[in-house]
């Protein structure tokens, strides 16, 4: 299995020093960092876009960035991002109208794609394009906002995607996003997932070296 990656999601960050805030979140031993962008149209907030990942690389930001689109229509903000300097790009497939349209233009683009399956999402959305994924990304709470409280269906919906993935490729991740916390990781680890989103369990405190590290602890 590959080695368990935190994502802290900017979401939770404080907008008006998020360079300051990302770069301590990395220094704190963050592994990658995990980039909301909603649309008021896909789902109802708003937050931001490619000027702002553009905006944190010329600030010094080297990390991997995995954006996470919520966003209707998505393939017109593909080579935006990447552009900007996105490395993973993810998108619901239900906001797209031609989603291998959508993965084939990620990966020309030379971005890692991934998809994103809602709580109500079927893994039927795999089919027929699983093998072609970096990352799948289970959403453990209705995506728009953070704070939200973790769905327990979701250990189910991971371990069969694991199942899923060891039979086609062990090296695609599997992200886990919505109410990740210090005391629920180690069973969303146990149920299969190696790659944690945690905005509020990270940004919501003031030692964000202390929480990652509680995190890595409770995942041994
Ligand atoms: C919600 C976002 C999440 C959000 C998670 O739609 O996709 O990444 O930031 O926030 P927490 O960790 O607070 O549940
Ligand atoms: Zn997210």
């Amino acid at each position: 299995m590959n080695d368990p990656w935190i994502a802290p999601s900017i979401l939770a960050a404080d907008f008006a020093r998020l360079g300051d805030e990302v770069a301590s979140v990395l220094e704190a031993g963050a592994d990658i960092i995990h980039f909301d962008v909603m649309d008021n149209h896909y789902v109802p907030n708003l937050t931001v876009g490619p000027m702002v990942l553009s905006a944190l690389r010329k600030f010094g930001i080297k990390s991997m960035m995995d954006v996470h689109l919520m966003v209707n229509p998505v393939d017109r903000l593909i080579g935006d991002f990447v552009e900007a300097g996105a490395d993973m790009i993810t998108f619901h497939p239900e906001a797209s109208d031609h989603v291998d349209r959508s993965l084939s233009l990620i990966k020309s683009s030379g971005a890692k794609c991934g998809l994103v399956l809602n709580p109500a999402t079927p893994l039927s959305v795999l089919d027929y394009t699983l093998e072609g994924l970096d990352m799948v990304l289970v959403m453990s709470i209705n995506p728009g906002f953070g704070g939200q409280t973790f769905l327990p269906m979701t250990y189910q919906k991971i371990e069969a995607i694991r199942r899923r993935i060891d039979a086609v490729n062990p090296a695609i991740r599997l992200e886990v996003d919505g109410g990740v916390k210090i005391d629920n990781i180690g069973a969303i680890k146990a149920a299969g997932a190696d790659t944690f989103v945690a905005g509020t369990a990270i940004f919501g405190t003031d030692d964000y070296g202390a929480v990652i590290s509680a995190m890595r602890q409770a995942m041994n």
